[in-house]
């Protein structure tokens, strides 16, 4: 049985604890609170009292459980829990399901989960991440997915290049759309076949310039550091078979000063990217649905 909550919640032994405690903390709390407010009522015990008492814990409930997931550790959690439920209950749409590929630190893809916090707040959920993408193990973004409790599928060279290129896998786990975020391996036709124009990267440079080949990190940065530009930016756009050169979808510029080094135009690129990147893809995807 836990076992089986393990596998259906995506989580491990110590978080599916720390998930029953929440439960049952918040239950009662909710519990506790509903009586409280019956009180308030002067309400003899009755089938008035009954009825108002299970409206108001199913409306208490999912605060109280809230609540108790932030000391916990387990609001990413329940936050996503109840959005289904709720989605459930209005016949909402289900939001588009994507995969991050990312190998390094993955402060993009941090900000793309985060994004998707706030669409549900604001109910919006025009896309979930289900599925973080690597090809290092023991890249940062692996600790980010497991921090909000996201599958990840760590791959390798051969299958990716020479075999199917995971597009199996991906389908069956019902992925519709691929931002690359930080992901250094060129994409393979087979990717780009199965996921016509939904396979967007972003760019730490105003392409056309300073794209191709080797161009990615800190070497973009000192390339246009060296050649004295005045200005740099992102580019965010779709990925075809050529690195960095499919249509662009959206790009923005920050100014480069005397004695910006590659490092202060990194930082001022990184800011860009967790500022736009998110609402471009919302956008994107709002648009898709
Ligand atoms: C970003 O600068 C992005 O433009 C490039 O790779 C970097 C990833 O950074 N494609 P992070 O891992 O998201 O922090």
């Amino acid at each position: 049985m836990l076992e089986k909550l393990k596998g259906r919640w995506k989580v491990n032994g110590l978080n599916l604890v720390l998930i029953i405690c929440t439960f049952a903390v918040g239950g009662s709390l909710c519990g506790w609170a509903g009586r409280k407010l019956l009180l308030l009522t002067g309400l003899e015990k009755g089938l008035a009292w009954i009825l108002l008492y299970i409206a108001l814990v199913t409306f208490l409930w999912p605060f109280c459980v809230l609540l108790i997931s932030i000391p916990l550790g387990q609001f990413s959690f329940f936050i996503k829990y109840l959005t289904k439920i709720w989605n459930r209950m209005t016949g909402n749409t289900s939001p588009i399901s994507i995969a991050i590929f990312a190998s390094g630190a993955g402060s993009n893809a941090e900000k793309i989960i985060e994004q998707t916090m706030v669409s549900v707040k604001t109910n919006q959920c025009s896309f979930s991440v289900d599925l973080i993408v690597c090809n290092k193990p023991g890249a940062g973004v692996l600790d980010i997915a497991a921090r909000h409790h996201i599958d990840t599928l760590l791959i390798e060279k051969e299958q990716f290049f020479r075999g199917d290129a995971y597009v199996g896998e991906l389908q069956k786990r019902g992925i519709s759309f691929i931002v690359l975020a930080g992901f250094l391996w060129k994409i393979p036709p087979a990717l780009i076949k199965a996921y016509p124009n939904k396979i967007i990267n972003i760019h730490p440079a105003l392409l056309p310039n300073y794209g191709g080949k080797g161009m990615y990190g800190a070497k973009v940065h000192e390339a246009i550091i060296a050649a004295g530009e005045k200005e740099s930016g992102i580019s965010i756009h779709y990925v075809d078979e050529l690195y960095d050169h499919g249509n662009i979808i959206f790009q923005a510029k920050c100014a480069i000063d005397e004695n910006d080094t590659a490092d202060s135009l990194a930082e001022k690129i990184h800011s860009l990217e967790h500022k736009h990147y998110p609402a471009v893809l919302e956008d994107l995807l709002k648009n898709a649905k």
